[in-house]
């Protein structure tokens, strides 16, 4: 028995040094990137990092050039810094072969084992919920028709909110938490488009938060802030076995929470859809689409195919497009927001615009979009300057490949820093001031910015989150009244 022991930690140890050797072989004949010499045992190069990330990623591209190689714990990254680069990626057969997501242990639960749009790997699976997403849920027509109704009726709302908290407000100057209001706003419209479920307030004037926006934000807070700390796990698997923090159970009731809303709301839209059929004659499934919600049109879909649209498939979508949506749009509005305050002459030309094109004695709606150039132009503007995901997703290779030369071995991880390309000063002049004018009569034509990505896994929100952005800015002018007027 001894000698079985012996010969068994004897091959072990064989092995383990002929896989290092054979790795070290293929490395040496891999043609990396530059990137910084030192690297720590273990966490490579992790401690060199600082948030935020995409600032310390500019400077390591400053000092290293547009494509930085990286080891982040046992992970290999290239962190791609130009415009060029950028292109080359998206482009062709690299689009592809680096169309997978690298999968994180902390999201792992959150994220149905990984197979929410935005973090399943390129194939079948992924090609489904896109087809979804983008045919059936995102396209030009269906944001058209949900701009008539429920974001405009959404908006409305709120500015009728707004200003009854204003009237009721000492001065008649109501104080706003911008950061919820606009999430509030973001999440409640997209709320409406997924299950056109009225959202219930308060008859409180102060309240700025529906039922469900605010339980809804608890839950996306708490899976974020947990799946934040839990970040350290995915470089340190055994914090993740031990569990020291409770983070795991924390992380599972929050899941569990998340999941029985999305439910309810799942049941709420069958129940109307069998209302709708029984009012139609028993068993007719032939309503518009246009007159459905984004779950009623997945429930359609679900009655010719159960084994594909299943009830987890459209939980997934669902709570993956709730929470992508809400966090960027949120995110953008918040920057345009704090930018027009602080740049009172760009704030006083748009509301301008507004006046001299809708009027005074009427809310905006989509047909006034395209009579607001310089709206439009504020919105790239923030964009460029801040966009909600700098570094897009992270993308990772799912076959050996070469970018701009250079090996990239499958499984390494692909950082676009959109960031810093949208700061290129040989691409923008001045580019860390804030001047929408650059945008103005096509002068930015041909300048390039990827504020919702490039290629297969580009964002299919865009349309919508221009809409949503575009309609909201325009009904915030009595925001921007207040702001004038101090
Ligand atoms: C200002 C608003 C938004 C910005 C800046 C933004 C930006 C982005 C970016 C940069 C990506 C990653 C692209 C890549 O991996 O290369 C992305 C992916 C995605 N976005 Fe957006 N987005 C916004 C709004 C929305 C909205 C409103 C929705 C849906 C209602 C949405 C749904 C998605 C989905 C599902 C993906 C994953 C696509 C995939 O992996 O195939 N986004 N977005």
């Amino acid at each position: 028995m001894e000698r079985f022991y012996y010969v068994a930690a004897v091959t072990v140890v064989l092995l383990v040094l002929l896989h290092h050797l054979l790795m070290r072989r293929r490395k040496r004949h891999q043609r990396l990137p530059p990137g910084p010499r030192f690297a720590f045992p273990i966490l490579g190069h992790l401690p060199l990092l600082k948030k935020p990330l995409q600032s310390s990623l500019a400077d390591l591209a400053a000092r290293h050039g547009p494509i930085v190689h990286l080891r982040l714990g046992a992970r290999s990254a290239f962190v791609i810094g130009s415009a060029s680069l950028a292109k080359e990626c998206f482009s062709g057969e690299l689009d592809v072969a680096i169309a997978n997501r690298p999968h994180f242990p902390s999201v792992r639960e959150a994220s149905f084992d990984y197979s929410v749009l935005t973090l399943a790997n390129y194939g079948a699976h992924w090609r489904t919920m896109r087809r979804v997403a983008t045919v059936h849920l995102l396209s030009a027509h269906r944001v058209n028709v949900m701009s008539d109704s429920v974001i405009a009726r959404e908006l409305r709302a709120m500015v009728r909110r707004l200003a009854r908290a204003s009237a009721a407000a000492p001065g008649g100057v109501a104080r706003v938490e911008l950061k919820r209001r606009l999430f509030e706003l973001s999440h409640s419209v997209l709320m409406e488009i997924m299950a056109q479920t009225r959202n219930t307030y308060s008859d409180d004037a102060d309240e700025d938060m529906s039922k469900e926006a605010r339980e809804m934000k608890g839950i996306i807070d708490a899976i974020v802030s947990l799946a934040g700390v839990a970040n350290v796990w995915d470089y340190m698997p055994l914090l993740r076995w031990l569990d020291v923090y409770g983070v795991k159970r924390k992380l599972t009731d929050a899941v569990n929470r998340r999941n029985v809303f999305v439910y309810k709301m799942i049941d709420a839209e069958r129940e109307k859809l069998k209302q709708l059929e029984r009012k139609n004659g028993e068993g007719d499934a032939n309503h518009s689409d246009d007159k459905l919600s984004m779950i009623g049109v997945m429930l359609s879909l679900q009655k010719t195919e159960p084994d594909v649209y299943t009830d987890t498939f459209i939980n997934a979508l669902v709570a993956n497009l709730l929470g992508v949506a809400t966090e960027t749009t949120t995110t953008t509005l918040e920057w345009t927001m704090a930018l027009l305050l602080n740049h009172t002459d760009v704030l006083k030309k748009a509301q301008e615009e507004i006046d001299s094109n809708v009027g005074e004695g009427r809310l905006l709606d989509k047909n006034d979009l395209p009579h607001l150039p310089y709206l439009h132009c504020i919105i790239n503007e923030t964009l460029r300057l801040y966009p909600a995901a700098p570094l897009l997703l992270p993308h990772e290779a799912s076959t050996d490949c070469k970018i701009h030369g250079y090996d990239v071995p499958a499984g390494s991880m692909v950082l676009v820093n959109a960031y810093a390309i949208h700061r290129d000063p040989t691409i923008w002049e001045d580019p860390e001031e804030f001047r929408p004018e650059r945008f103005e009569h096509g002068k930015a034509e041909g300048k390039f910015m990827m504020p919702f990505g490039m290629g297969r896994r580009k964002c299919p929100g865009e349309n919508l989150a221009m809409r949503i952005m575009g309609l909201d800015l325009g009904m915030e002018r009595l925001t921007w009244q207040q702001a004038l007027a101090r």
